[in-house]
């Protein structure tokens, strides 16, 4: 009788304690959250034309850049700061965080001809191929609808020069074929995208 006691009583406690455990990674993810969100917005739809919108990007694209960034492969002061001391269960709790938020455009859309331009060269320069139809991305390759149009225009130009960090080169490729003019085009198209 008392034996059934204790370990019902034991079971309680273990209940208890996985329960806080599971609070105490809520409110640690909460506030990871946050600061994220000062830069990239606190709904991952970023409000400053140089950071880039994380909400809706595929999880395995945030996953894969946030390990980039903590491993020095993917250069940015301030990611890598962010990333130093983070670990691998706070990098997949982060990606699919934001990889589950609406995502928005950043810009209003330009005028029906633009918009028929920006389509056609997505279309010429094989963009849809890799980034999907809709321009959302899939697995590790990122979501461009709604981007801010500022930060595309640099990572564009950064794959163009060959300086942004590339993990299978495709992108580096795929970014010589195009223009100046192609670079406007698209990056001001993309940012209005829903
Ligand atoms: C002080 C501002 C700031 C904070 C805070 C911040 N970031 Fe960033 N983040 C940036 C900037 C700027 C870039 C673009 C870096 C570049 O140009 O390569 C970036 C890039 C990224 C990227 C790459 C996205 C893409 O489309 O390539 C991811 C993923 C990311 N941040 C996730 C996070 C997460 C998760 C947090 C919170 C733990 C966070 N960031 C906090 C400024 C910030
Ligand atoms: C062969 C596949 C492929 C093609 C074609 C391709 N991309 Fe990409 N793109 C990628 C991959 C993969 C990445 C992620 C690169 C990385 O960070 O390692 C990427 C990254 C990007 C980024 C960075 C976004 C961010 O959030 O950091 C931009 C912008 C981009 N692509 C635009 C384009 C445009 C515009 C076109 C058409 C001209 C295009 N891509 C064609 C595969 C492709």
């Amino acid at each position: 009788m008392r034996g059934l006691r204790i370990a019902g009583g034991l079971a309680a406690l273990c209940l208890l304690a996985a329960t806080s455990a599971q609070a105490a990674d809520a409110e640690a993810l909460r506030q990871l959250v946050q600061t994220c969100g000062a830069c990239h917005g606190a709904d991952g739809n970023s409000p400053m034309p140089e950071v880039p919108s994380l909400a809706g990007q595929p999880k395995q694209f945030i996953t894969t850049q946030l390990v980039m960034f903590r491993e020095g492969r993917r250069l940015n002061p301030v990611m890598a700061a962010l990333t130093a001391n983070i670990s691998n269960a706070d990098i997949n709790a982060l990606g699919g965080y934001f990889a589950a938020l609406p995502a928005m455009a950043t810009s209003a859309p330009q005028s029906d001809g633009h918009q028929q331009a920006g389509r056609a060269r997505a279309e010429q320069l094989n963009c849809v191929q890799c980034h999907g139809a809709a321009l959302k991305g899939q697995q590790h390759i990122p979501r461009l609808a709604g981007q801010q149009a500022a930060y595309l225009r640099i990572q564009l130009q950064g794959f163009k020069a060959q300086t942004r960090f590339d993990m299978d080169g495709n992108m580096t490729s795929a970014a010589q074929a195009m223009t100046a003019d192609d670079i406007e085009l698209l990056a001001t198209y993309l940012a209005a995208l829903p």
